[in-house]
C-alpha cells in the first residue's frame, strides 16, 4: 500500500476513484433541486445541499454500478435519485426530532419553519422520483420505491417505540434497518440492477448496504452521546432529549437495577429531565460497557458487509467498499 493510500480515508479513496461521475451527480442535483415557481424551495435545497454532507449513498450506488461494469449514463441519476430522498429524510427528520443544527449549519426548520421542511422535503421526495423513472427500468422502480415507504415505517417505528423502556434490541434493529439501512440496501442493489449483473451479485450488494447501514446507525447513535458537535456538524443529546431508545440506553435499562430503573424511568419515560441527566445516563452506560458494546455490534455488522461483497468482482472498487465498511465504524464525523 502507497503512502497516499495509508493517508487517505477510504471515504475519500473512493471519492476520488469516482470523482467524474460524483461530478457529475453533483451538477444534476444543483439542476434538479432548483424550482422557478416557489423561490423558497431553491432556498431552501440550497442551503442544505451547499453544506455537503458525505455523499456516501451516491457514491455506493456509483461503485455498485462501476463494479458491475456500467458504461453509463444512468448511475448518475440513479445516485442523485438516492441523495434526493436522503435530502427529504433528513428535512423531514430534522422537525420530528426537533433537531437545530445538521451539516454544520442551523437546520432549515430552525432557519425558516417546519412548514417549509415539510413541503420542500415532499418536493426533493418527488423529484427523485422524477430522476428514477429516467433510467428506464422497473425494477429500480420497484427498488427505490419500496425502500422510500420501508425509510418512512421506520420513522415511524421509532416514534412509537420512544418513550417506552420496553423496547428491545430486536425492535431498535427493525427501527435502524427501516429508517436507515433500506436506503443503503437500495443505493447499492440499484447499482447491480442497472449494470444487468447476475442475481448472486445484485444479491450480494443489497446485502453490504443493508449491514453497512446498520453498521452506520450504530456508530451515528453513539456519536449522539461520544461524538463532538463541531465534528459531527449536528448537536450531541438529541437522542437523550427526544427519549429515544437506541442500543447504548436499551442495554443500561437491560443492566440495570432499582435505583438505575428508577433513573431510567423518570427521564425516557416521564420526560422529567434535569441538569446533569446527560451526564448521569452517560455514566451509567460506561458502568455498563454500552457504548463499547455497541461500537462491537457495528463492527460485526461491518464484518458482514464485508462478508457480502465475497460474490462480487474482485479488484480496487470492491477493495474500497470493504475498507468503507471499517471507516462506518471508525468515523468521527
Ligand atoms: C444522516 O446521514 C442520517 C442518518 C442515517 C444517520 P449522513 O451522516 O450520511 O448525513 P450527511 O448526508 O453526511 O449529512
Ligand atoms: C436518521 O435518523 C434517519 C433518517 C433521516 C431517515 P436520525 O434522527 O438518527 O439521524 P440524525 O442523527 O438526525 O442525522
Ligand atoms: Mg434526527
Ligand atoms: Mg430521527
Amino acid at each position: 500500500m502507497s503512502l497516499d493510500e495509508t493517508a487517505t480515508k477510504p471515504h475519500d479513496r473512493l471519492a476520488a476513484h469516482l470523482s467524474a461521475d460524483m461530478q457529475a451527480v453533483n451538477a444534476l442535483i444543483r439542476d434538479r433541486m432548483a424550482s422557478e415557481h416557489a423561490p423558497r424551495i431553491p432556498e431552501v435545497t440550497a442551503h442544505l445541499v451547499e453544506a455537503g454532507g458525505k455523499r456516501l449513498r451516491p457514491m455506493l450506488t456509483l461503485a455498485a454500478a462501476r463494479l458491475c461494469g456500467y458504461p453509463g449514463p444512468y448511475h448518475v441519476h440513479l445516485a442523485a435519485t438516492v441523495e434526493f430522498i436522503h435530502t427529504a429524510t433528513l428535512l423531514h427528520d430534522d422537525v420530528v426530532d426537533e433537531s437545530r443544527q445538521r451539516r454544520g449549519r442551523p437546520t432549515a426548520n430552525l432557519l425558516w419553519d417546519n412548514k417549509s421542511s415539510v413541503l420542500v422535503g415532499d418536493y426533493l421526495f418527488a423529484r427523485s422520483f422524477q430522476l428514477m423513472t429516467e433510467a428506464g427500468n422497473m425494477r429500480v422502480l420497484s427498488i427505490l420505491s419500496n425502500a422510500s415507504a420501508v425509510i418512512a415505517e421506520g420513522e415511524v417505528l421509532q416514534l412509537t417505540a420512544a418513550q417506552d423502556l420496553r423496547t428491545d434490541e430486536a425492535v431498535y434493529l427493525q427501527v435502524i434497518r427501516g429508517k436507515t439501512a433500506a436506503l443503503f440496501a437500495a443505493a447499492t442493489e440499484v447499482g447491480g440492477v442497472l449494470a444487468g449483473a447476475p442475481e448472486d451479485q445484485v444479491q450480494a450488494l443489497h446485502d453490504y448496504g443493508d449491514a453497512l447501514g446498520i453498521a452506520f446507525q450504530m456508530v451515528d447513535d453513539l456519536l449522539d452521546y461520544g461524538g463532538v458537535a463541531e465534528t459531527i456538524g449536528k448537536n450531541t443529546g438529541d437522542d437523550f432529549r427526544e427519549r429515544k431508545l437506541t442500543l447504548p440506553v436499551i442495554q443500561a435499562v437491560a443492566q440495570a437495577d432499582a435505583e438505575e430503573h428508577v433513573f431510567w424511568t423518570r427521564v425516557i419515560e416521564k420526560g422529567d429531565q434535569r441538569e446533569g441527566d446527560l451526564d448521569h445516563a452517560l455514566m451509567l452506560m460506561r458502568r455498563h460497557g454500552t457504548l463499547q458494546a455497541t461500537r462491537d455490534a457495528a463492527l460485526d455488522w461491518a464484518g458482514r458487509a464485508r462478508d457480502a461483497l465475497g460474490a462480487l468482482p474482485a479488484g480496487e472498487l470492491r477493495d474500497m467498499l470493504a475498507d468503507l465498511a471499517d471507516y462506518v465504524v471508525a468515523r468521527v464525523a
